[in-house]
């Protein structure tokens, strides 16, 4: 078995010894009067999470932006908190950024294995969680997300939950891999589409990132009730697959099901639990996306290819940061 395919086999572990792992001491934020989560790819899908889990759990009162970009928005500046996360600690976009919110007078954080990010937020005197090297950004999600959390929580925005449950709350190792059976069984052939209802809109960019670098295929995201309104029409008549991960409890779920059922050749439909506390929403997350990742890896397998090696974004990112410091 492919030391890739491990290491997601290995989330179970990671998960635990991101949760257990100390932060350094880090000082609290002296206001918040929002939030930007910084980061690109497999360690940008971080901002998806925690907006997600601010938006619908958290009780903030204070808006949160994800930035996937070289820029923050106007409105981000002084009373702001801005946390960066990059699994190298070295990417342009990220670290482009870090220089702007420093510059605005934003609070700082940042989350990597290392890297230029830092060293920049270590020699400010600014909070900075390490996470575990050796695996891909992608792979080192578990480690990515929790670090994050634990990172926003001693800053002091509250959110995230009680993260010491997050172990316990992660599906069994057999419901992940069935999950993941049944998804490569339905990706066979096509572009894949995966759908989520908004609450869960970061398993659809995930899952879609995934098939992009480890099955070296387009792939789809489509977030409903948006879905409804436009991209449901293109399965009409057409053979794309689309996996669908279906949110209980919102009505929208059903409508989208129902349409899928009359409308798509093939598809299949994963239901999610109910998460009703942050630490739920955080382990199925997770847990999903072990399945979803487990499933890409196999089906770059199954086309030859190596899931882990992504050569056109490490000539992406050259050419990018050759241009940024001319
Ligand atoms: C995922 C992956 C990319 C990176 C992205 C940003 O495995 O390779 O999506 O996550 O290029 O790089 P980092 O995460 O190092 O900031």
């Amino acid at each position: 078995m492919s030391s890739f395919l491990q290491d997601y086999l290995g989330w179970g572990e990671q998960v635990r010894r991101a949760v257990e792992s100390p932060l350094e001491r880090v000082t609290r934020a002296k206001e918040v009067k929002g939030l930007a989560v910084v980061g690109m790819g497999g360690s940008g899908i971080v901002g998806d999470v925690v907006r997600s889990l601010a938006a619908n759990y958290a009780g903030l009162s204070y808006p949160v932006e994800v930035v996937k970009d070289t820029h923050l928005p106007q409105w981000v500046g002084e009373g702001w908190v801005v946390l960066a996360v990059s699994y190298s600690g070295n990417t342009v976009e990220t670290l482009a950024a870090v220089e702007e919110a420093i510059g605005r007078g934003a609070f700082v954080a940042g989350v990597s294995s290392g890297g230029a990010l830092k060293e920049v937020l270590s020699s400010k005197g600014l909070p900075w969680a390490g996470v575990e090297g050796g695996h891909a950004p992608r792979s080192a999600l578990p480690s990515l997300t929790i670090a994050s959390l634990k990172l926003l929580q001693a800053i002091g925005v509250g959110v995230g939950g009680d993260l010491s449950r997050v172990p316990s709350l992660l599906r069994r190792a057999e419901e992940v891999m069935e999950i993941a059976d049944r998804v490569l069984a339905t990706v066979s052939k096509g572009v894949p589409a995966f759908i989520a209802t908004s609450r869960w809109s970061g398993l659809a960019i995930r899952a879609k990132n995934e098939f992009n670098e480890n099955g070296k295929t387009l792939a789809a995201a489509m977030i409903a009730p948006e879905w409804g309104h436009n991209d449901v029409v293109g399965f009409e008549g057409s053979e794309f697959p689309a996996i669908f991960f279906k949110e209980p409890g919102n009505p929208v779920s059903e409508a989208v099901e129902a349409v899928l059922k009359q409308f798509s050749k093939k598809h299949l439909i994963i239901e999610l639990r109910r998460a009703e506390t942050q630490e739920e929403y955080v382990a199925e997350f997770i847990s999903i996306s072990q399945a979803v990742g487990i499933a890409s890896v196999r089906y770059g397998q199954g086309r030859r290819v190596d899931p882990r090696e992504t050569a056109s974004i490490n000539l992406y990112k050259k050419v990018l940061k050759e241009v940024i410091n001319r």
